[in-house]
Order: structure tokens, then C-alpha cells, then sequence
């Protein structure tokens, strides 16, 4: 037992776990947070969110000096150092994981090294490299996030059959790279590896790839993509895969037909599931729904008094800052304040190039909900993004034909991930598409765009 209980104890360093700890701290709570992993930051900064961003910048810039130079009048010849590449991704977790630690010590947030499990409420046991201790604590945070869904016959081999983890890591470019799911991993490890060099493939359920986004703008960009040259199957499904020597052989279900693929590397990226294996939540008396998820009020409480529970282990968006806003609110409302997330405005996007950036309601979801505007302004009529030759895409606002209020947004385009941070601060405060319309964007800025979508809504664009 440990002498002097904790306030808190948070299982799990993601970005749900970490952020929540130092908010508590900040709060004045005796704060502790547990991780099984030597480092911290969870799935996102490990082996999600940062290290894909490292190697999707890095692609970009090698892509772009192979095909995208010479226009600029820039003649160049370009070698791929893939193990510079990795070393590089490699460096920036490394930092950014650190910078976990050194914010728990700044803000005095106690890590404890080991597997979390909860004994019973206000009891947590820690089982790591010092051996096992139990710790008392007043309250619970579950952050435990999420593991890769496997599919039925498709068995990871961590080699040629793989998730996103080894995706992040193969050590040489695969001739052919097949990818299961267009969904934001597939798409944006897909681009990574076609843009070394890799034919990549990539199989979908649905008939559209990011199926959850905006159908249109998951169109643009999909003819982007096929443009560059990732090749989509669609309405295929992927029923099993077998290791046969040096290659991958996919079966895969398309109509009536079913065909052989052949590849070097299998990618399977068909969601994530929440993992809460060796918890001891459930045997604690925490409710589960028939996802697996854990069900919580709008405090995060648990079915149990005294267990808190927040981020992808939880229902909604599985999104690392989705899970650093409930992390907050969790956290604010344990401690009676009105700790609050708006759903309806968390951004969501793929890091694409172009990039794909939506929030709030999609235009169908809009549609069946009443009357609609919408404005839409393409790149091709935007200074800045001639300027820099990122001609594709277009900015999509939809809005409430009555009211004017935004209802949701949608980007393809360069630097959409940026772009869509107004829209989302906009329909936080209310805003109509007026509000956007009617404020001075700089010139000449990528930002115009999202005025003249704005503008497009009341019919009075003016660069188109
Ligand atoms: P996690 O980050 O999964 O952290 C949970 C932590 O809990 C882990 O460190 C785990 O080791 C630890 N843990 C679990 N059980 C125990 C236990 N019993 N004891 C101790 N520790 C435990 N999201 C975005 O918003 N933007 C992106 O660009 C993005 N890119 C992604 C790219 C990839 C390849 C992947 C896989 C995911 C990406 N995501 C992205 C999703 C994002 O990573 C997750 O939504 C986010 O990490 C969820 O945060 P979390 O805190 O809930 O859980
Ligand atoms: P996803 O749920 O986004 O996409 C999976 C896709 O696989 C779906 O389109 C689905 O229809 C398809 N699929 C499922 N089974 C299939 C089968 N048998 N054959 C063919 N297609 C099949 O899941 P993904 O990409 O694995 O990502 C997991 C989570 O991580 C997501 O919730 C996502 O939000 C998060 N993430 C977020 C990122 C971001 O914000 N940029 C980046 C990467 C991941």
C-alpha cells in the first residue's frame, strides 16, 4: 500500500492520460500516471499521430523534389536515405515523448512504470520493472486507448503482413504495398510508400474511400490519389491473406467475383478497438457496451463511483485531441467545474496531400436535417495556392439556409489540417457564414479560400 493516497491516478500516458494528468496537477490534485511502456505519450506519440506526420513530411518533401521542382525552375537530382528517414522520425518521437516526462515533472505528476490494474475502486495495482506495488488513490482515469482491429483469416506476421506500427518502420520500400481499409490510415501510409517508390493498392469495404467524411470532398481527393498513382479497389473486401514465400497472397471479395493479389507488404488498417485487456475494469463492476467501449455520463464517470474513463476507450472519434479535450473535462469536472467538449465541432483529418479536413456535419447529414447553403471555392482561383502550384481541392462550407449558421466545413487542399482550425473556432462561437465572410483575411493567404467559400454561401464569391 502506498503511505499517502493519491487524488488521481490516470492508467495509460496517451494524449487522453497525459494531458488529464497535468491538468489535474495543475488543479492542485496529488497526481499520478501509470504506463506500461518505458515511454509516454501512447499510441499517438509512439507509433501514431507523430511518427506518420514525420514520414508523411518527409515523403512530401521527396516527392516534391522528384516531380514537383522543376516547375519552380529548380532542376534537382533526388536519392532516397530511407534509413535517414527513419532515424529522423525516430529522433522526433524521441524528443516529443521526452517532453511527456519532462512536463509530468514540471507540473509534479508521479509516473509509475508498469501495468495499471484496478484492484477495486480507489485501489490501483502497478506491476513493472520495480515489481508490484498497490496504490491508493480518491479517484480513477482510464485512458488505455486502442489496438488495431485484426481481420477473421488474416493473421499479422509483423513482417508482410502487418499494422500500422511495422508500416511506420519497414526497413526497405516494397515494390507492391497492398492496403485493407481507405480509411485515414490507409490512406495517409499508403501515400508515404507510393511516394518512395512503392505501386500501392488499396482495397475498400465501401463503395467511396473515407467512407464517415464528406462524400464530395472524399472524391476530390480520392482522384487525386488515384492521379499520383495509388490504385483503389472498391467494394472489395479482403477475406483472407496467407504468407506464401517472399510475397503476400489477398483474397478479396469484389461483387459476385472473388480474385488473388499478389504483394510484398500487406498493410491491414481497418480501425481500432479499445483495449482494456488485464484492466480489471470489468471485474470491478465498469460497464461495457457491446463494442467493447466504456460507457460513460457526460462527466466521464463510469458505471463505477470513483472511475473516470476518457478517450479511444471510450464511444466517438478515436482522435488524439478528441481524447485531449475529454482528458481536460474529465479532469474539470471531478473538480466541479463545467468541464465541457464540443463533439459537434471536433475537426477531423487526413494528412493526405492534398489534404482532407472536415468538421461538423457533412453537406448529406446537413441535407437530411432541413434546408441547406453551400459555398464551395477552389484552389485553381486562389493567389496564394497558384503562387505556390497547389492547384487542387476546394473549401466547402455548408450552412443553415435560414439562419446562416455554419453547420459544417469541408477542405481538400494544401494545408487543409491548418485551414480548417478557423471553421472549427468559428462554429464553437455560433458563427454564420457572414461572420467568416465579412473578416479581412490576409492577402495573399491560402485562408482567402475559406472568405470566398464563405462569401459562395450568400452567392457573392468574387475571384470566381
Ligand atoms: P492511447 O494514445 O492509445 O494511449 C493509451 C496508453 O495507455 C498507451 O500508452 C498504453 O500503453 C497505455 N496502457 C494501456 N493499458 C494500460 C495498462 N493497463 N497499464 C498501463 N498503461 C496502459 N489521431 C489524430 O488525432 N491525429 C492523427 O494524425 C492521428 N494519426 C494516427 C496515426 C496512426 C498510425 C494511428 C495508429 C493513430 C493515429 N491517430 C491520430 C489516433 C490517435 O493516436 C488516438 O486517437 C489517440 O492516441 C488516443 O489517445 P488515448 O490517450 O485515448 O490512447
Ligand atoms: P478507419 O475506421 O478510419 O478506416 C477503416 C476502413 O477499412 C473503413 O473505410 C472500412 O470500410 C474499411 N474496411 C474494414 N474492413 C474491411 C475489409 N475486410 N476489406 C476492405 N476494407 C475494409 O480505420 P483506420 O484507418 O485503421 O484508423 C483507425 C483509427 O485511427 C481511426 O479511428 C482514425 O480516426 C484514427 N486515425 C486518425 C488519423 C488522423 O486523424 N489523421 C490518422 C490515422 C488514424
Amino acid at each position: 500500500m502506498s503511505e499517502t493516497p493519491y487524488d488521481l491516478i490516470v492508467i495509460g500516458s496517451g494524449p487522453g492520460g497525459y494531458v488529464a494528468a497535468i491538468r489535474a496537477a495543475q488543479l492542485g490534485l496529488k497526481t499520478a500516471c501509470v504506463e506500461r511502456y518505458p515511454t509516454l505519450g501512447g499510441t499517438c506519440l509512439n507509433v501514431g499521430c507523430i511518427p506518420s506526420k514525420a514520414l508523411l513530411d518527409s515523403s512530401e518533401h521527396f516527392a516534391h523534389a522528384r516531380h514537383g521542382l522543376a516547375v519552380h525552375g529548380v532542376n534537382a537530382t533526388v536519392e532516397l536515405d530511407l534509413a535517414r528517414m527513419m532515424s529522423r522520425k525516430d529522433a522526433v518521437v524521441r524528443q516529443l515523448t521526452r517532453g511527456v516526462a519532462g512536463l509530468f515533472q514540471k507540473n509534479g505528476v508521479m509516473r509509475l512504470e508498469g501495468v495499471g490494474r484496478i484492484v477495486a475502486p480507489g485501489q490501483v495495482q502497478v506491476t513493472g520493472p520495480l515489481g508490484s506495488q498497490v496504490y491508493d488513490t480518491a479517484r480513477i482515469l482510464i485512458a488505455t486507448g486502442s489496438k488495431p482491429v485484426a481481420l477473421a483469416n488474416i493473421t499479422f506476421d509483423d513482417r508482410r503482413i502487418v499494422h500500422a506500427t511495422q508500416a511506420l518502420a519497414l526497413s526497405e520500400v516494397p515494390r507492391r504495398l497492398t492496403v485493407i481499409g481507405a480509411g485515414a490510415i490507409g490512406l495517409e501510409l499508403g501515400s508515404v510508400w507510393l511516394r518512395l517508390g512503392a505501386e500501392v493498392t488499396v482495397l475498400e469495404f465501401m463503395d467511396r474511400i473515407v467512407p464517415g467524411m464528406d462524400r464530395e470532398s472524399g472524391a476530390v481527393l480520392r482522384k487525386s490519389l488515384e492521379r499520383q498513382g495509388i490504385k483503389f479497389s472498391l467494394g472489395a473486401a479482403a477475406q483472407a491473406a496467407r504468407v506464401d514465400g517472399d510475397v503476400v497472397r489477398v483474397t478479396v471479395a469484389q461483387g459476385e467475383k472473388t480474385s488473388e493479389l499478389e504483394c510484398d507488404v500487406l498493410l491491414v488498417a481497418v480501425g481500432r478497438r479499445p483495449y482494456t485487456e488485464g484492466l480489471g475494469a470489468l471485474e470491478a463492476g465498469v460497464a461495457f457496451d457491446p463494442q467493447g467501449r466504456i460507457t460513460v455520463d457526460d462527466q466521464y464517470r463510469t458505471s463505477v463511483s470513483g472511475i473516470w474513463a476518457i478517450g479511444d476507450v471510450i464511444p466517438g472519434p478515436m482522435l488524439a485531441h478528441k481524447a485531449e479535450e475529454e482528458g481536460i473535462a474529465a479532469v474539470e469536472c471531478m473538480m466541479g467545474m463545467a468541464g465541457h467538449v464540443a463533439y459537434e465541432c471536433v475537426p477531423n483529418i487526413v494528412y493526405t496531400w492534398p489534404e482532407l479536413a472536415s468538421v461538423g456535419l457533412t453537406e448529406q447529414e446537413a441535407q437530411a436535417r432541413g434546408e441547406i447553403a453551400v459555398g464551395k471555392f477552389p484552389f485553381l482561383a486562389n493567389g496564394r495556392a497558384r503562387a505556390m502550384e497547389e492547384k487542387e481541392g476546394q473549401v466547402k462550407i455548408v450552412a443553415d439556409a435560414k439562419t446562416d449558421r455554419i453547420l459544417g466545413a469541408h477542405i481538400v487542399g494544401p494545408r487543409a489540417s491548418d485551414l480548417i482550425a478557423e471553421l472549427a473556432v468559428a462554429m464553437e462561437f455560433d458563427a454564420s457564414a457572414e461572420d467568416i465572410a465579412r473578416s479581412v483575411h490576409a492577402h495573399p493567404t491560402l485562408a482567402e479560400a475559406v472568405k470566398e467559400a464563405a462569401l459562395a454561401v450568400g452567392k457573392r464569391a468574387i475571384h470566381i
